[in-house]
C-alpha cells in the first residue's frame, strides 16, 4: 500500500536513473481522490497539457516503451479502459485488456488478490475496476506494483475526477468560486461523489439535484459543510439552472438497484434539453461522465457550453500523464 508519498518497494527496486522518484507519484497507488494536494493537482493538469500538446503533434512517444499495463475490468466500460489502453500505446506501452472477467480465471472462483497477484507477475502497473466499494484499496494492499482504481463500486472514481476538474479548469478558467449542480443520481454516482471531494477544495457553492431516493449520501454532505462550504439540496433543477457555472448530470445507477420498479420511477426524472438550456448562464459548462441514456437530449449536442465530449478527449490526457507519473517517467 503506498499513497502518502513513498513509493512502493517494487518501484524502488525497478527504478532507472532515469526516473522522477520525486514527482509525488512515482510508485503509489491511485486509490482516492483524497491523495491529491491541490499542488499534486497542478502538477498532473501540467503534464496533462503536454500530453495533449504530444498527441496533437506526434501522436505518440517512446516514453513507456518497454512498460506493461493490466486493465482489469470486473466492470463494463467503454471509456475508462479504451482511454487507459490509448495513454498506454501512445506512450510506447503495451495492455493486457480484461475486458470481461468472465473469460478469466475469475470465473473459476479465483479471488481478487489472486487475479492481482497473478496480474503483477506480468505487467508493471494494474488499472482495476471492481463492483464492490474498497476492492482498489485491497488489491492495493495485496500488490507491490501500482494499482489505479477506476472505480469501486459506488464508492469512487478518483481518475474520472481528475479529468472532470481539469475539464472544467479549460472550459471556465478557474476552479474557485464556482456554482456547480450535480444533477441526477447522487447516491449511487461515484463519479459524482469523488469529484464533490475534489471541488472541495475550491470555494464552491455545491447545488445537489436529484430525486429524494438518490441525495447526495449525508456524510458526504456533512464534509462538504464541514469545509465551510454552501450545500444546497433540491428537487427540481429549475431552481438552479439560471445560476451555475456547471452543470454535472449523471445516468441513474441502475446496476445499483435490488428494485428495479424503483428504478423506473426514477430514471427519466431529469432531461437537458434546448428549453433547459437557455435558462442557463451564457458561459457555462454542461458535463457528464457519460454514457447518457437520456438525461442530456442530442438537440443540446451542437451547444458550445456542451462539454461532454470534450471532458472525454482529456480523460486520455489525464491518464497519460498519470501513467507517466506513476511509473516515474513524467
Ligand atoms: N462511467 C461512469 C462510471 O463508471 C458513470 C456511469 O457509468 O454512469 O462511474
Ligand atoms: N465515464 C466512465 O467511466 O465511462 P465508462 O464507464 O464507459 O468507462
Amino acid at each position: 500500500m503506498s499513497q502518502n508519498g513513498t513509493p512502493k518497494p517494487h518501484a524502488l527496486r525497478t527504478a532507472q536513473p532515469s526516473d522522477n522518484m520525486n514527482n509525488g507519484f512515482f510508485g503509489q497507488d491511485i486509490i482516492s481522490v483524497r491523495q491529491f494536494s491541490p499542488e499534486k493537482l497542478t502538477y498532473i493538469f501540467g503534464v496533462a497539457d503536454e500530453m495533449e500538446t504530444l498527441v496533437r503533434r506526434f501522436g505518440s512517444a517512446d516514453m513507456l516503451s518497454g512498460k506493461v499495463l493490466a486493465n482489469l475490468f470486473y466492470e463494463p466500460s467503454t471509456r475508462t479502459a479504451s482511454s487507459f489502453m490509448a495513454a498506454m500505446v501512445r506512450l510506447g506501452g503495451r495492455v493486457i485488456p480484461i475486458n470481461e472477467v468472465h473469460y478469466s480465471s475469475v470465473s473459476k472462483g479465483e479471488s481478487l488478490p489472486d487475479t492481482i497477484r497473478t496480474l503483477e507477475c506480468y505487467a508493471d502497473i494494474i488499472v482495476l475496476r471492481h463492483p464492490e466499494v474498497g476492492a482498489a484499496q485491497i488489491a492495493a494492499d495485496y500488490a507491490a506494483k501500482p494499482i489505479i482504481n477506476a472505480g469501486d463500486g459506488i464508492g469512487e472514481h478518483p481518475t474520472q475526477a481528475l479529468l472532470d476538474l481539469y475539464t472544467i479548469r479549460k472550459e471556465l478558467g478557474r476552479l474557485d468560486g464556482l456554482k456547480v449542480a450535480m444533477v441526477g443520481d447522487l447516491k449511487y454516482g461515484r463519479t459524482v461523489h469523488s469529484l464533490t471531494r475534489l471541488l472541495s477544495r475550491y470555494n464552491t457553492e455545491f447545488y445537489f439535484v436529484s430525486p429524494p431516493i438518490l441525495r447526495l449520501p449525508e456524510d458526504m454532505v456533512a464534509e462538504v459543510k464541514a469545509r465551510g462550504l454552501k450545500a444546497v439540496e433540491v428537487e427540481d433543477v429549475h431552481e438552479v439552472i439560471s445560476d451555475v457555472d456547471v452543470l454535472y448530470v449523471t445516468r441513474v445507477q441502475k446496476e445499483r438497484f435490488s428494485d428495479l420498479a424503483l428504478y423506473d420511477q426514477v430514471k427519466d426524472y431529469y432531461t437537458v434539453d434546448p428549453e433547459l438550456m437557455k435558462m442557463a448562464k451564457p458561459k457555462m459548462a454542461l458535463m457528464h461522465p457519460l454514457p447518457r441514456v437520456g438525461e442530456i437530449s442530442y438537440a443540446v449536442d451542437q451547444d458550445p457550453r456542451a462539454a461532454y465530449f470534450r471532458q472525454m478527449e482529456n480523460g486520455m490526457f489525464i491518464r497519460m500523464a498519470l501513467l507517466a507519473a506513476v511509473l516515474g517517467k513524467a
